[in-house]
């Protein structure tokens, strides 16, 4: 089964600059999920699907989406906002008035978790939600994967991380540690790729589709601006999931344009055969 992620959207129905290439990077990314040889069984968005929370904002989303191939399935990050999505995209997968989801697919259940807390730049997850979240790992006949906003995990970039003894860290740590069923964690907000095992499992982070944010491990003070990169142009990016049945596989996918430098003509076929040890034939 295999599994699209994209992130990060931050979309916006605003005339300026940062709208302009926003719209235009998601169009390089949905671009690029079309004309994969192999079409994904489904699209997972993990929030800040757009900028400001405005109606006219999920209006457009709701518009870009329907160039996206197959099912999509969305999650809210810190930059969105509950009451206007709902106006847009109805109250389905709501649950307590948190969007979390369970998504039965072939050999997986994947949940999509809220950890928005509308006005705060960071993660949430209370009680209500990890009741809802044990219940289903409890009621879960197959693999889990997660699908959230905020990663929990440190990222090494000063102002993107989060630290592992938040509350709500600590609630979803002790959520995930007390299955056996939890195969990965995928989220966004870091607005870059990165890797790491976590609460006896693996988060995967995947970079934006929107603007990245540039990789900075120095010491930042807050109160001395050192001119450091934040926010860089590197190319928008999807994340390939694929789900063996044992294990996921995650590929960083680049949306841009890029020379193809070999292909598989003719002359390639003996090579080939090398590569996959296929026996001659002695006929
Ligand atoms: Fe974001």
């Amino acid at each position: 089964m295999l599994i699209a992620q994209i992130t990060d959207l931050h979309l916006s129905a605003s005339n300026n600059e940062m709208a302009k290439a926003n719209e235009a990077r998601f169009d390089l990314v949905a671009e690029v999920l079309n004309n994969f040889s192999v079409q994904p069984d489904l699209t997972l968005v993990t929030g800040d699907l757009v900028e400001n929370g405005t109606l006219e904002s999920y209006e457009l989303l709701f518009r870009k989406l329907a160039i996206l191939p197959g099912e999509v399935h969305l999650g809210l990050g810190n930059h969105d906002r509950r009451a206007p999505f709902r106006k847009v995209f109805g109250a389905r997968g709501f649950n307590d008035g948190f969007l979390q989801y369970a998504i039965k697919a072939p050999g997986l259940i994947i949940l999509m978790l809220d950890t928005l807390e509308e006005g705060l730049h960071g993660g949430a997850f209370d009680a209500q939600r990890a009741a809802w979240l044990s219940n289903q790992l409890a009621a879960a006949d197959r693999p889990v994967l997660i699908a959230l906003h905020h990663p929990p995990i440190p990222t090494q970039i000063p102002w993107m991380t989060t630290k592992q003894d938040d509350p709500w860290v600590e609630l979803l740590e002790d959520c995930i540690q007390s299955s056996d069923k939890v195969v990965g964690v995928i989220s966004g907000h870091v607005h870059r790729h990165m890797h790491r095992a976590w609460a006896g499992t693996q988060v995967m982070v995947s970079a934006a589709t929107a603007a990245q944010v540039a990789l900075d491990m120095a010491p930042l003070d807050p109160d001395s601006a050192d001119g450091r990169p934040l926010i860089t142009e590197e190319p928008p990016a999807i994340s390939l999931h694929h789900w063996d049945g044992t294990a996921i596989t995650t590929h960083r996918v680049l949306a841009g344009q890029y020379n193809e430098l070999a292909h598989f003509n003719p002359s390639m076929e003996q090579a080939m055969n090398e590569v996959f040890l296929v026996p001659k034939s002695d006929a």
